[in-house]
């Protein structure tokens, strides 16, 4: 968004007389930026965390009239808040067995949107079960993070457990086309996640399918025997060596936890 425009989210919010909702600022604009390709399109949310449904209905008026929204959240008084095409489910979203079973209740979404009780285990229990359920181009986005810092959700910096933590894990399975080692394989992540930002309090993930990576090389080298010029058999051999050396070398430093060692 420009210096000062508002998104169409943020107008709406401030601008709300109906139901109430709760969000940080600051999401407003990260919303806009990936959500908006869905705006009339027959897209599907899941949002986690209804509180007093304001927020679903932000996201029908946003999207628009073909939207189907559906909501969960683990106090029952939110049912009332179901209404055309918004539908809402009660269960926990720690609770594997309930998530399951929405699984085979609701259709795969375009957006999940996590925003419900933000303690390590509902953060990290949503995610294992429902990641799956965002379809192929679809986003995962987990909202209000900063608990993860929160000594009273468990949080800490660098703390085992928190969702933070959890979540650096994204970025090894992503380069996974690329490891070395068999502690780090493909996965299902890795061919499904195109990439994954990381805002102040907000991790949100853009599925897509993904093939094995490639890299080529065009043009005109500047240089001998860089780009795709041809090597001599002595550079071929003496390249040959400097990588064997430099992978056990490595292997052995890895292996006493050091850090790496290269020559060029
Ligand atoms: C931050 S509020 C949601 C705010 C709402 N999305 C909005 O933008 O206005 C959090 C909601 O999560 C719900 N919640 C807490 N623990 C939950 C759980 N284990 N499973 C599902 N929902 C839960 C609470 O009942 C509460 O309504």
């Amino acid at each position: 968004m420009g210096i000062n425009k508002k998104s169409d989210l943020e107008t709406y919010f401030r601008t709300n007389n109906s139901r109430l909702i709760h969000k940080w600022i600051h999401y407003f604009d990260i919303y806009e930026r990936h959500f908006n390709k869905f705006r009339d399109t027959e897209v599907v949310i899941l949002e986690i965390g209804v509180s007093h449904g304001g927020s679903l209905q932000m996201w029908k008026d946003y999207f628009g009239e073909k939207a189907t929204i559906f909501g969960v959240d683990i106090d029952p008084r939110c049912k009332d808040f179901e209404e055309e095409n918004i539908k809402i489910c009660i269960g926990s979203q720690s609770n594997r067995s309930f998530l399951r079973a929405l699984k085979k209740k609701i259709p795969k979404v375009d957006i999940l949107i996590d925003d419900g009780g933000h303690t390590m285990e509902q953060q990290i229990v949503s995610y294992e079960e429902l990641f799956c359920h965002v379809k192929e181009n679809g986003i995962y986005v987990c909202e209000d993070l900063h608990t993860s810092y929160w000594l009273r959700y468990g949080g800490g910096h660098k703390r085992r457990g928190t969702f933070i933590e959890y979540s650096k894990n994204f970025i090894d399975h992503l380069n996974a086309f690329h490891s070395e080692q068999k502690s780090l394989q493909v996965s299902a992540f890795t061919t499904s996640v195109d990439s994954i930002h990381y805002y102040d309090s907000m991790i949100v993930i853009e599925k897509r399918k993904i093939e094995a990576p490639c890299d080529e090389q065009t043009g005109i080298a500047s240089f001998r025997n860089e780009g795709h010029q041809k090597r001599t058999k002595t550079q071929k051999i003496k390249e040959k060596y400097r990588i064997f050396f430099l992978t056990k070398i490595n292997k052995i430093l890895r292996f006493f936890g050091q850090s790496g060692f290269i020559w060029k």
